[in-house]
């Protein structure tokens, strides 16, 4: 079978170069040229562990791959086209854009020319795909295509292994022909018993966001505990460790910190709210999940300020992570971010270093004085903020940052380190939730 990627982003990258290892010829197709051109001299556009690998082995070994900017010409003989363009949040609304998607299906429309199985791999609001169809109906007759709804749920830093070893895979079709070409695809996974949960296109859309915005409703919820721990004298990694060793609960997706970030978790949780609101149905809980979760980067910097009495023109903090999570060079929707972007907003000069994302961090916010090591951007600082639990920030010689720092005290939004072994050090330390 031919595969079709349209959108060479995370997730279209990694899923088109997982098919490939099952040994599909796949044709990646995106607008931006100048990331097509960096792909074909095998240089992925962002950093992903294992990506390049797999990018080097199907380019110049297998030569399963190839890259196109023009979706119309690659349309020939294609058995799937997965659209896997960005879905992001409308600018100052919660929806999610899809001009992209009903720009992509159009071209689709227009050059199908034998039975081909449209999917959207991108995470699209109930009823996307249902108005995909309506879109292609209107230039090819409904025997000469079908449309699928299959979500991703892909994490950055880990993408390539929750492609190869998902929990599940989810195949939403309204056709038995369309469901075996997918369950085609996905055999590999099926031989290594996946649960492959095939359901109806409306549901599999759901499925996505509802996930999603329940794991970032962990998140939020364990943020307000760890407020509640910091004035009860508790500990949140206890309350949460004890809580987790409930099954029902599950331990994962209770690391209280600044609060979720990324490319999905702020824009899914939106448009989970916003898409359900024009069905007339309001989400309250989702909507308070966003709330919170909006708040909490700036109490993390009023905390912050406030250790400082709020007089913080011309005081240096050093900033240790700017990508949204560790693994990633991602900096979208970053809680790091938007808390330096707080500190220098009230007079701070922040000192950073981040070991993937500095060019990215670079092209958004020239404010940040940026370093090439965590030492470095520690002197003359007057505090240390841990913002994103790289590994290299875990072992960092804390006699050596106390000798350089000008007042040694951390904020440790990832509880990273403890109390006790900082004060040990006669360092200051406060943790999140403790
Ligand atoms: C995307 C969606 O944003 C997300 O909602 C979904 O869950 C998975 O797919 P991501 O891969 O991170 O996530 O998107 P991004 O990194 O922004 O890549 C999208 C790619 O599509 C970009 O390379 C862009 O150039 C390309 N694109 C976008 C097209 O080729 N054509 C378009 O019309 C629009
Ligand atoms: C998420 C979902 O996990 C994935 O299934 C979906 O396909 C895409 O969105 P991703 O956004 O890449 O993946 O990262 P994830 O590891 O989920 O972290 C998201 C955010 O939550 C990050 O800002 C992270 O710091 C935060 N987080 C995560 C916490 O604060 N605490 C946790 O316990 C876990």
């Amino acid at each position: 079978m031919k595969i079709l990627i349209v959108g060479v982003g995370y997730v279209g990258l990694v899923t088109g170069l997982c098919l490939s290892e099952f040994g599909y010829q796949i044709i990646f197709v995106d607008k931006n040229k100048e990331k097509l051109d960096n792909l074909k001299k095998s240089k992925c556009p962002f950093y992903e562990p294992g990506i390049d690998q797999l990018l080097d082995k199907h380019l110049n070994e297998t030569k399963r791959i190839n890259f196109s900017s023009n979706l119309s010409n690659s349309m020939k003989n294609i058995d799937i086209v997965f659209i896997s363009v960005g879905t992001p949040s409308r600018r100052l609304e919660d929806e999610a854009d899809l001009t992209s998607v009903f720009e992509v299906s159009k071209e689709i429309a227009s050059n199908i020319n034998n039975y081909c199985v449209i999917v959207t791999k991108s995470t699209v609001p109930v009823g996307t795909t249902r108005k995909i169809k309506e879109i292609i109906s209107q230039q090819i007759n409904k025997n000469k295509f079908d449309v699928v709804s299959n979500p991703e749920f892909l994490r950055e830093g880990s993408a390539i292994n929750d492609f190869m070893r998902p929990d599940r895979v989810i195949i939403g079709t309204e056709s038995k022909k369309s469901e075996e070409v997918m369950k085609e695809i996905y055999r590999p996974l099926f031989l290594k018993e996946t649960p492959i949960i095939s359901t109806s296109i409306e549901t599999a859309e759901i499925i996505k966001y509802a996930s999603n915005s329940f794991l970032a409703t962990k998140i939020a919820f364990i943020n307000e505990v760890a407020d509640l721990c910091e004035v009860s004298g508790a500990n949140v990694q206890d309350v949460a460790k004890a809580m987790g060793l409930d099954r029902r609960i599950g331990s994962k997706f209770l690391n209280a910190g600044p609060g979720y970030g990324g490319s999905c978790f702020p824009k899914d949780v939106k448009a989970f709210s916003s898409t359900a609101l024009k069905a007339g149905i309001k989400l309250s809980i989702v909507d308070a999940v966003n709330n919170s979760n909006k708040l909490r980067p700036i109490k993390i910097a009023n905390k912050i300020s406030n250790y400082y009495n709020n007089e913080l023109k011309n005081v240096v903090l050093t900033l240790l992570g700017l990508s949204f999570k560790p693994n990633t060079d991602d900096i979208r929707d970053s809680t790091s971010i938007i808390i330096a972007k707080e500190l220098i907003n009230r007079g701070a000069i922040v000192n950073a270093y981040d070991p993937k994302a500095k060019y990215n961090a670079q092209k958004e916010i020239n404010e940040i004085k940026y370093f090439d090591s965590a030492y470095e951007a520690c002197y003359q600082s007057n505090g240390l903020i841990i913002a994103t639990e790289w590994n290299e920030f875990r072992g960092l010689d804390l006699n050596k940052i106390k000798k350089i720092l000008v007042k040694p005290v951390i904020f440790d939004l990832r509880n990273i380190y403890s109390k006790k072994e900082t004060n040990l050090l006669g360092i200051e330390y406060f943790g999140i939730g403790s």
